[in-house]
């Protein structure tokens, strides 16, 4: 397979593949193996036309520690800013000989556009609020692993809690875990519900709450995602205050989870508006075994693109 543009393009058996080579993938970042050759010769650009800390250094980590050549270009540093297009910078790019672009754009399905337009492979590192298909894999890596390893997912409660409207992470979360067997239900705010989410979670099985009180008690993991400020334009939202009394993950709240149960959240947080200090640092939270599975599943991400290609 050549684009990783969805979780869409990646099956059950693909995932369970991937997670087996990140499972592999851990020697060289425990540092006991200082480098893999597999990618030798291969370059890797790392496009970013938004911001990213966890993303775009994960992949460069992940392409260093594989031998390849890796390059970050972000939009704010490059010819995009005085106004050349999409295509026109893709092209350029491609033209002096690339294997992988890695891109993040805020435009929902930039991603596939270029692939269309160019000949190296495209990762999906984030289209606006279309799907971020490297973060679901990471986070399913990450569950699997705290709750019980390979198929602990088959069956598990997985609460996704937030701003939904805006993300892209819960997209691709609700695709891939679902595909993985876990019973997802998703809680927001009515105004931050996407709207269609009714037909979706039918057909994709899935189930939709308003009431975070009641989900929270009988979650196996939860996943709180961020309240994106920045793509709130018209329409009404809850204030800060409004969303953290509703859906945030309060030291209150966090007496209603089991000790064990494991707290995701993708990053960057806002502490103290959907997710506590309390919660994000507490024993059970996994947000930084999210960062450090990153690395390892943008590894295995990378080889299988790569490692079977000419160099
Ligand atoms: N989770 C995530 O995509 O983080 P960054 O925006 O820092 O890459």
């Amino acid at each position: 397979r050549k684009h990783l543009l969805s979780i869409d393009d990646v099956s059950a058996d693909d995932a369970v593949t991937l997670f087996a080579t990140a499972a592999e993938m851990h020697d060289v970042q425990s540092r006991q193996v200082k480098k893999l050759p597999a990618l030798r010769g291969r370059t890797i650009i790392n496009l970013f036309f938004e911001d990213s800390t966890r993303t775009r250094s994960s992949f460069e980590i992940a392409g260093k520690w594989l031998s390849a050549d890796t390059i970050n270009i972000a939009a704010k540093g490059s010819s995009a800013s005085k106004g050349e297009s999409l295509r026109d910078t893709v092209l350029t790019i491609a033209a002096m000989g690339v294997d992988a672009l890695v891109m993040r754009h805020p435009a929902s399905g930039a991603a596939l556009q270029v692939s269309q337009w160019i000949d190296a492979a495209v990762i999906n590192a984030g289209d606006g609020t279309h799907e971020h298909p490297t973060q679901a894999l990471l986070d399913a890596y990450t569950l699997q692993r705290r709750l019980g390893g390979p198929g602990s997912l088959e069956g598990k409660r997985i609460a996704i809690v937030g701003d939904l409207t805006h993300s892209r992470v819960f997209r691709s979360n609700v695709l891939l875990l679902t595909k993985l067997g876990a019973s997802v239900t998703v809680v927001a705010p009515p105004t931050l519900m996407p709207s269609g989410v009714g037909s979706w979670s039918r057909e994709a099985g899935f189930a939709t709450s308003y009431d975070l009180d009641e989900v929270l008690p009988t979650a196996d993991a939860v996943m709180m995602l961020r309240v994106q400020r920045e793509r709130m334009t018209g329409g009404y939202f809850p204030s800060a205050r409004e969303y953290t009394v509703g859906y945030g993950l309060t030291r209150d709240r966090l007496r209603l989870l089991g000790p064990d149960v494991p707290i995701c959240h993708p990053g960057p947080m806002n502490r103290g508006l959907e997710i506590a200090a309390d919660a994000a640092d507490a024993a059970q939270s996994a947000v930084l075994e999210q960062v450090s599975a990153g690395v390892a599943i943008r590894m295995a991400i990378l080889y299988h693109l790569l490692a079977g290609d000419e160099a």
